[in-house]
């Protein structure tokens, strides 16, 4: 079904695998078709009910756009490259299954952005992150200008994404880029033990929650609807009580068991 991905369902975790180890699973057309085909999947398949993206191989989640598809773009062409590119992004942070992304080596460029777009991220020990696209003569197109300051601030976002400076995992985690760096052979450990608490949890909630935060950080308002984050909020906890889960929920805390939450 994809060409340049490989996935599988697992106890409700879809995993998206980008699959082209030789070139470092940088991201080509193809992969843009597949990654925007996989997340139909994972929006319309009622039995996915959190998502991990990961690189194959044991040395790159993706080490960017692929730079052999740019040589020959006008700006045009180029353009409707990086709208492409932004529209798949958008589509993962939108989403309201968690997308988690396990970051197993070099993360750059577009590699960077793909897992900044994300809900949120986990590394290897080995992993390095930057956007190098200064390097090329170029700045990066998939979001990597607006997400990267929202998640390490301004002064270090701009120091990163002028110098094209690579930042390895402590770093990362300590810039707040990453929640947790594990032994490569752990990484997929960690983020399903952290999906399966996830997946616990009300579903329909969880939804909200990122949509919810979504607002307070995506800058471009064909997304919020026109609202602030705080009056999405008030909405949003105004819908929760037209489900059945808050009920299950609140009903178990008062009778002392455990909730089993069912998405309606
Ligand atoms: N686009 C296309 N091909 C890429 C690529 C990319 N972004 N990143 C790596 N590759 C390819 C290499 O061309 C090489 O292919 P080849 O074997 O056919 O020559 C293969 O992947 C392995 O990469 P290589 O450079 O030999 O590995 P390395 O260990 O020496 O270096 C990196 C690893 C990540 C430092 C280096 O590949 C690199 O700098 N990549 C580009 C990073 C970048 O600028 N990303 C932003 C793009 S906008």
């Amino acid at each position: 079904m994809y060409t340049t991905l490989l996935t599988s369902l697992d106890n409700g975790i879809f995993t998206i695998t980008i699959n082209r180890p030789d070139k470092l699973n940088a991201l080509n057309k193809e992969v843009f078709n597949d990654l925007d085909k996989a997340m139909d999947e994972v929006y319309s398949n009622a039995d996915i009910k959190s998502v991990i993206v990961t690189g194959a191989g044991p040395k790159a989640f993706v080490a960017g756009a692929d730079i052999t598809e740019f040589s020959s773009l006008n700006k045009e062409e180029a353009m409707s490259l990086a709208k492409r590119g932004q529209d798949v992004f958008f589509k993962i942070e939108n989403c309201h299954k968690p997308v988690v992304a396990a970051v197993n080596g070099f993360s750059l460029g577009g590699g960077c952005e793909l897992a900044m777009a994300c809900h949120f991220r986990l590394c290897s020990d080995n992993a390095k992150f930057g956007q190098p696209e200064v390097n090329l003569g170029l700045i990066p197109g998939y979001g990597g200008t607006q997400r990267l300051t929202h998640l390490i601030g301004k002064g270090k976002s701009m120091e990163m994404q002028m110098s094209g400076l690579l930042i390895d995992a402590n770093e990362a985690l300590q810039l707040k880029l990453v929640n947790y760096v594990t032994p490569f052979e752990t990484l997929l450990e960690k983020t399903t033990a952290i999906l399966q608490t996830i997946q616990s949890k009300a579903p329909i909630a969880v939804g909200k929650i990122i949509e919810c935060i979504n607002v307070a950080i995506v800058s471009d308002s064909a997304y919020t609807n026109g609202k602030t984050g705080f009056e999405k909020e008030i909405e949003s906890f105004g819908d929760c009580f037209n489900t059945s889960d808050m009920k299950e929920g609140t009903t178990a805390f008062l009778e002392k068991r455990k909730p089993n939450f069912k998405g309606q």
